[in-house]
């Protein structure tokens, strides 16, 4: 295992090995414990770092990325960002398609990192900072046109195993660790639903009587079965409302969760106020579902949640006033 004080030959072996913290402020009222892993830890400031390494090293191995060959991917902002870094220091071009409705600081980062970045207008019943399926849709759509003109590698999170492998071979294995398999629930917001998949097997494989739910925004929550009323929620990154995710396993899934708005971004300023932990919707989302099973189910028992990105990244938004 790489341990963050060795010295790296890039920054891709700074990718993971994050931090497993006590949310003990959050908490001190209630009988019970959360377990953040702080995913901002890792260069592009999100857990996604981990599936772009991975994506592109499985290319790589099985001989479907050539040295050179451009690689495209639709992104909400955090993948394209670990693409950026990953192709950057590998010398592959990368182009990520993204909707003009993520936040701003996504798009300037990736270009930043060497990415070419096109943004594709949202539906004109859609509001910035409201991604829908609908908006995804379109950016399916591009994404789609420019790999078949450049003839590049299709890093596609949604579909590729490499997206849960990511996840199954180190983001679970290392919690496992951290916590010395002490861990009763794992809930997760989903969006390719590949962090939720890869560490719900790794958990399960190491106790099938670890519980793992799924998190889905309120009003969007069709993996539940629910018909969708509120698709242009405020969580990014996920809740986009398409009821087939191929990379989930339903027999993993012990149950569905639901997280409004509000309660996402108010729990996401409580990290940043009680915990000093700076984080963006999601993140606010897996911690509000976390207090809620511990209050509920799960009273005296510990939750583990990912802190999926950095509020660095939603300095433009509402998030933070
Ligand atoms: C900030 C954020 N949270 C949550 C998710 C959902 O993660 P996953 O795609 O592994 O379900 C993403 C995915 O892009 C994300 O960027």
């Amino acid at each position: 295992m790489v341990k963050k004080t060795d010295l790296y030959p890039s920054a891709i072996e700074a990718i993971g090995n994050t931090p497993l913290v006590n949310l003990a402020r959050i908490t001190r009222k209630m009988d019970g414990r959360i377990l953040a892993k702080l995913e901002y830890f890792s260069p592009g400031f999100s857990k996604k770092d981990r599936i772009a390494r991975q994506i592109i090293a499985d290319a790589e191995a099985a001989g479907e990325l050539a040295a050179g060959q451009t690689v495209v991917e639709l992104t909400s902002g955090n993948t394209g960002t670990g693409l950026a870094i990953v192709c950057g220091i590998k010398g592959y071009p990368f182009v990520a398609v993204m909707s003009k409705g993520n936040s701003v600081e996504r798009a300037r980062m990736m270009s930043a990192l060497g990415a070419e970045v096109v943004l594709v207008d949202q539906l004109p019943a859609s509001v910035p900072g409201q991604v829908s399926g609908g908006d995804l849709e379109l950016v399916e759509h591009e994404t789609q046109k420019i790999v078949k003109e450049r003839g590049a590698f299709r890093a596609d999170q949604f579909q590729l195993k490499s997206n849960f492998r990511a996840h199954y071979l180190n983001t679970g294995p290392e919690i496992i660790r951290q916590t010395g398999g002490q861990i009763n629930v794992f809930c997760d917001f989903a969006g390719t639903g590949g962090s939720f998949a890869g560490c719900a097997a790794a958990f399960k494989e190491h106790n099938p009587a670890i519980r793992c739910f799924v998190v889905e925004p309120e009003g969007a929550a069709i993996l539940s079965g629910e018909s969708v009323t509120y698709p242009n929620h405020r969580i990014q990154g996920g809740g986009y409302a398409m009821s087939l995710l191929p990379l989930l396993n339903p027999a993993h899934v012990d149950g569905y969760l639901q997280v409004s708005d509000g309660q996402a971004a108010e729990m996401a300023r409580r990290l940043a106020r009680e915990e000093g932990i700076f984080a963006g919707f999601s993140s606010g989302a897996n911690v509000a579902a976390a207090i809620g099973l511990l209050q509920t189910s799960f009273k005296g028992q510990t939750a583990v949640v990912l802190i999926c990105d950095s509020g660095l990244k939603y300095l433009s938004t509402d998030l933070w006033e």
